[in-house]
Formats: structure tokens, C-alpha cells, sequence
């Protein structure tokens, strides 16, 4: 099975080191059987049927891979810093708060942390020692101000493992969130978000999951779910059955979490929007193609 899947490896040793992982033929096969069906039928490629089904195949692929159930798994754009953005944004520390980050951290918490103090937040950081962390460390610089813990679960310099689980706890009782970039560890080793009380776990899937660059995903504990509001919604978030009922009352369009749940942004608007389809025919053509026809 290994080398009917991984037919490359017969002519090489491929050295794991992090960066991207080798895909095997399953993963090929799967963006090939989808580009063939968008030359075939492009419309069916690209219905909501069809890429809700993807989705719902991949969150359940994905649920015990994070440790947390497919409903509260988002796909967030390409990559893993796409999720990690989606986070910091729906934390969104305000001025006066601060975040912690780790010193040998990926850069993209940097660049998130230069976002941040932009806006008069303070970024404290934890510096290493000989390339391990005490985590009394953490404890010091995490007080009733902070609002997020930002850290990788394993360190991409040299594949150390944070004690997310207690960087958790200690977060949870001054009342912050902590965001786990799980990139070096999703397909690697089980990541248990919700077993650890991890908030946010942001995978891209270009190494250990072994797909093709291109999809960033989050899982979001409960917590945050009631909590906060997603940060930016698309017309795929709102929780409507058809077109039809968003026309009709647009005052109970609440957003989800992309999946059907969450707080959220309503839409106010005092007096129901006329469709702009004819009664009846339009508005049933795009209920239609919303279910798949
Ligand atoms: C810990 C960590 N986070 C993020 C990334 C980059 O991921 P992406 O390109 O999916 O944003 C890498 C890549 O090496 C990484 O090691």
C-alpha cells in the first residue's frame, strides 16, 4: 500500500523535514477527479452541493486529526496563516491589551504581532533558552490584560513541543484565548483541541496532512463559537435556507461559525427587501442550485 501510494519514493529517499509533505497518489488522484469534473460540468463542479460535500468530507476527515467535532472546523482561504489571521481577528485585541508570542516562533505571529502594536496593543515576548521554554516564562508575562496566547504546538526551528494544554490553562484564568498554530504536528501526532482546551488550532495542508498547498483550516472550541462573532463573513456564512427566506426577512440572517452555528453579525433592516427575482420562478431556480439541481 505504501509504495503503490507513494510511487516517487522508488526512485528517491525523501527526508521529512517539514516544509511540504510528499502526497500520495489518493491526493493527486482527488484534485485530478476535480479538475476533470470542472472540464466536464463545470456548473456541477462548482455548485454548492457539490462543494458542500467536499467540505463535510473534509471536516470529518479532519475532526479526529484536531480532536474536536466537523462542525466547529473552518476552511479559512489557502493556508495556515489565512486561519491564524481569521483567529488574532476574531480575538481582536484592542489597545490597551496585550498578546504573548514565543521568540522562535514561525514568523507569521510576528507579523500578526506587528499588526497588532500597530493598533496599541503589546506584544510580550518569550524569549528561549537554548532553545527550550520554562513555562514559568509565559506565566509571567500573561495578566488580566492579555487577550491572546499565540504559540505553535511544535516549534518549526527544532520540532520542540509547547505545552499548549497548560499555556491553556493559565490563559483560561485570565480570562484569554490562546491560538495554536498546529501546522508541524496536524497528521504527525493527534492534536486533542478540545481535550487540551485549545481555542483555535490553525493547519494548512502542505505538510504532515499530505495535500497539495491551497487550504487553510480552523478549529474553534465552543467557547470561542459563543463567544465571538466571526470576523468576516461571507454570503456562504449566512444561516438561511434558501434565497427565497433571505429576501423575505432579512432581519434573521444571524452569521455562523461557516457552518451553521455561532453568534454573530445580524443583518438590521427595517422593511423586507423586494426580491429581485419574479415571484416565484428566479427565487426557486437559486433554491434549487443552492440544493444541488
Ligand atoms: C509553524 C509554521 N506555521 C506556518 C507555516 C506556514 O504555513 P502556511 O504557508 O500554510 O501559512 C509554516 C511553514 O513552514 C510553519 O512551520
Amino acid at each position: 500500500m505504501f509504495e503503490a501510494e507513494f510511487p516517487q519514493l522508488r526512485s528517491m529517499t525523501y527526508l521529512d523535514w517539514a516544509a511540504v509533505g510528499v502526497p500520495p497518489l489518493r491526493s493527486i488522484g482527488a484534485v485530478r477527479a476535480y479538475l476533470d469534473m470542472l472540464e466536464r460540468d463545470p456548473a456541477s463542479a462548482a455548485s454548492g452541493a457539490a462543494q458542500a460535500a467536499a467540505k463535510q468530507e473534509a471536516r470529518a476527515a479532519l475532526a479526529p486529526i484536531l480532536g474536536c467535532s466537523p462542525d466547529r472546523i473552518v476552511f479559512t482561504g489557502t493556508s495556515t496563516t489565512s486561519a491564524v489571521q481569521v483567529a488574532v481577528d476574531a480575538v481582536s485585541p484592542s489597545k490597551g491589551d496585550n498578546v504573548v508570542i514565543a521568540d522562535m516562533d514561525f514568523p507569521l505571529f510576528y507579523v500578526e504581532a506587528k499588526r497588532l502594536s500597530s493598533r496599541g496593543v503589546e506584544v510580550r515576548v518569550a524569549q528561549n533558552a537554548d532553545g527550550d521554554y520554562e513555562l514559568d516564562q509565559f506565566y509571567e508575562l500573561i495578566d488580566r490584560r492579555t487577550r491572546a496566547v499565540m504559540v505553535s504546538s511544535v516549534i518549526w526551528v527544532n520540532g520542540l513541543r509547547l505545552d499548549v494544554a497548560e499555556l491553556a490553562k493559565v490563559a483560561h484564568e485570565a480570562g484569554a484565548y490562546v491560538i495554536v498554530d498546529a501546522i508541524q504536528q496536524a497528521g504527525a501526532l493527534r492534536v486533542e483541541a478540545d481535550r487540551l482546551g485549545l481555542d483555535f488550532v490553525a493547519v494548512g495542508s502542505q505538510k504532515w496532512l499530505m495535500a497539495p498547498y491551497g487550504v487553510g483550516a480552523l478549529c474553534v472550541s465552543r467557547r470561542a463559537v459563543e463567544e465571538l462573532s466571526p470576523p468576516r463573513p461571507g454570503y456562504l456564512s449566512l444561516a438561511v435556507k434558501d434565497w427565497d427566506a433571505f429576501w423575505a426577512d432579512p432581519s434573521k440572517t444571524p452569521c455562523r461559525v461557516d457552518a451553521g452555528r455561532g453568534g454573530g453579525a445580524k443583518v438590521r433592516v427595517r422593511r423586507h427587501l423586494p426580491s429581485p427575482f419574479p415571484e416565484g420562478a428566479g427565487g426557486q431556480r437559486l433554491a434549487d442550485k443552492r440544493a444541488g439541481g
